[in-house]
């Protein structure tokens, strides 16, 4: 694991963007895993600025979503398919066709979850998953206690995990209780893995994560078995890491090689 901790959100943003616009630079069929929440909102917006810049082509990258309730339509406005449209699909130049999110109306559970990793299957894996984490430490939504070998399948949502989404639906409505989502197994087969977060709510949960011991009470904490996982955190997430001023060091002592493959020059501080 590479910790990054950079000084607010909008340098997390531009980090994780960078990294993902590299990838495209690189290979312009890129395969990218993808999250909600607040926390990739301003990366989204990141990505689509260089878009505009005429900087970055997604007309041949495929994309998949991690997760989504169930029982939402697509268009529900709480549901994973709007938020990825409104945030990032419809600013950007991707294929429809090549747009994966999970179906939160199928009527045979495993039978689509079998479908959606063979999706991944097929276009050969993912090369960079997006991830946030969740205040019990979850990525995707393997709530703790899910297996770490586990493969897309339904879940049902922690207490936690249930008030901490009411902010996205209307105070009327009840927040779904059961999701469909990609195990922890699939994500590990990301060839990268970029996990974001920002603001003191979640330093607990990144000490854990990162120095605590692995634990499916903490599944994020599988990622420390991950070769290429950058945690990109800004400095409020990052009070409660006894290490922080190791990653710090390391980060501005990184070889210029390094950094000119991976990183944003204007972020070294
Ligand atoms: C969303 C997802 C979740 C979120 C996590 C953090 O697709 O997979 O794991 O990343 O719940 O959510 P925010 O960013 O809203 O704090």
């Amino acid at each position: 694991m590479e910790v990054i901790i950079l000084p607010d959100a909008q340098a997390v943003a531009r980090q994780a963007a960078h990294l993902i616009a590299q990838q495209i630079h690189r290979n312009p069929a890129s395969v990218l895993g993808l999250a909600t929440g607040s926390t990739p909102e301003p990366m989204y917006a990141e990505l689509i600025r260089i878009h505009r810049e005429g900087k970055l082509d997604f007309s041949r990258v495929t994309t998949f979503n991690l997760d989504e309730y169930l029982g939402l339509s697509p268009d529900h406005p709480a549901s994973y398919h709007r938020f990825m449209h409104e945030k990032l699909f419809d600013h950007i130049n991707v294929s429809k066709d090549r747009i994966y999110i999970p179906d939160g109306l199928t009527a045979d559970v495993p039978k689509y979850c079998a479908w959606y990793e063979e999706r991944i299957r097929a276009v050969g894996g993912i090369d960079i998953q997006v991830l946030g984490i969740g205040s019990d430490g979850h990525i995707g939504f393997n709530e703790p206690t899910s297996s770490l070998a586990s493969r897309m399948r339904n879940k049902t949502l922690t207490q936690k995990t249930i008030e901490d989404n009411k902010r996205f639906f209307a105070p009327s409505e009840k927040v779904p209780t059961e999701v469909l989502t990609m195990g922890v197994g699939t994500i590990m087969e990301a060839r990268t893995c970029i996990l974001m977060a920002h603001g003191a709510r979640k330093a607990s949960v990144i000490a854990k994560m990162v120095e605590g011991p692995l634990t499916a009470m903490v599944t994020a904490s599988v990622m420390q078995l991950h070769p290429r996982t950058f945690v990109m955190i800004d400095e409020a997430a990052a009070t409660q890491l006894q290490m922080a001023d190791y990653y710090r060091f390391q980060w501005e002592n990184k070889p210029e090689w390094e950094k000119r493959a991976f990183f944003c020059h204007a972020d070294k501080r």
